[in-house]
């Protein structure tokens, strides 16, 4: 699956992309299917929000189900990865769904992710990429990811840990700094359909509400880094980021 030249530039440009529907029905719903077992599970992949015991975000799913090992290797991930990184060797850094159950679903805060991939594992560039698959519809009430264009590119903003907000320590951006950059910027809640395909990059600043509304919001996000950017130090546990840098195998078909 290759970008067209106006979607590499959109991307340059915004720090995100949009691919709708990249995904079918069927596989959205097969990859929806794994998703109560290992919600189920007690185990420290699986953040539970702060306020109850619904998880929030589960991790390390490549290593707990074959569906999600097979996920991470799709084309559909790898060659968009390839063609805006220039790596041809690219490692899985995070896998997970974060849930956003309804009713209950805590906020994201304002943040980008190179902040904790720097300051928890050394990463040494911005390089990453965070690549989602709308698991629900992503409407305006159910908490969608909500990004500032441009956000990227003036290089990294400063940051400060959170670890009293939600249930998962996160490095975020001060309401000062995201002032300035949404007035230039504006804000973008990219909407649609399960199976829609977002890809941003380390340094965009991003956040999401909290899910009100009665229906859920699932996604499953694939962070993938370069192998010549590997973390440095080995702090966080192998689900927050994985150790094994091996280069990604392209699968041919998967779900
Ligand atoms: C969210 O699930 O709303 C935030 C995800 C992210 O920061 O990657
Ligand atoms: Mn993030």
């Amino acid at each position: 699956m290759k970008l067209t030249n106006d979607q590499l530039e959109a991307y340059e440009r915004d720090g995100f992309l949009v691919l709708p529907e990249l995904f079918s029905v069927d596989e959205v719903a097969a990859i929806n299917a794994r998703l109560p077992e290992l919600f189920a599970q007690r185990c420290p992949e699986n953040f539970r929000e702060r306020s109850s015991d619904v998880v929030r975000t589960a991790m390390g799913l490549h290593l707990r189900d074959d569906l999600f090992a097979d996920l991470v290797r799709d084309p559909r991930f790898v060659e968009p990865a390839t063609q805006i990184t220039g790596e041809t060797a690219m490692y899985v850094q995070q896998v997970k769904v974060n849930a956003k159950e309804a009713f209950t679903g805590e906020q994201w805060q304002w943040h980008y992710d190179f902040a904790t991939h720097h300051h928890e594992d050394g990463v040494p560039l911005p390089l990453a990429l965070n690549m989602h698959i709308f698991l629900d519809e992503m409407t305006e009430f159910n908490g969608p990811l909500i990004f500032i264009p441009g956000s990227h590119s003036d290089g990294p903003a400063p940051t400060s840990l959170d670890t009293v907000t939600t249930s998962y320590p996160l490095w975020t951006v001060g309401n000062d700094v995201v002032r300035p950059l949404a007035d230039r910027g504006g804000l973008v809640a990219p909407k649609g359909p399960a199976g829609t395909v977002l890809i941003f990059g380390d340094l965009l600043v991003h956040g999401s509400s909290a899910n009100m509304s009665p229906w859920s919001r699932r996604i499953f996000s694939l962070i993938i880094n370069p192998v010549s950017n590997h973390q440095t130090t080995m702090q966080r546990p192998d689900h927050q980021h994985h150790r094994d840098f091996t280069p990604v195998a392209t699968l041919a078909a998967t779900v």
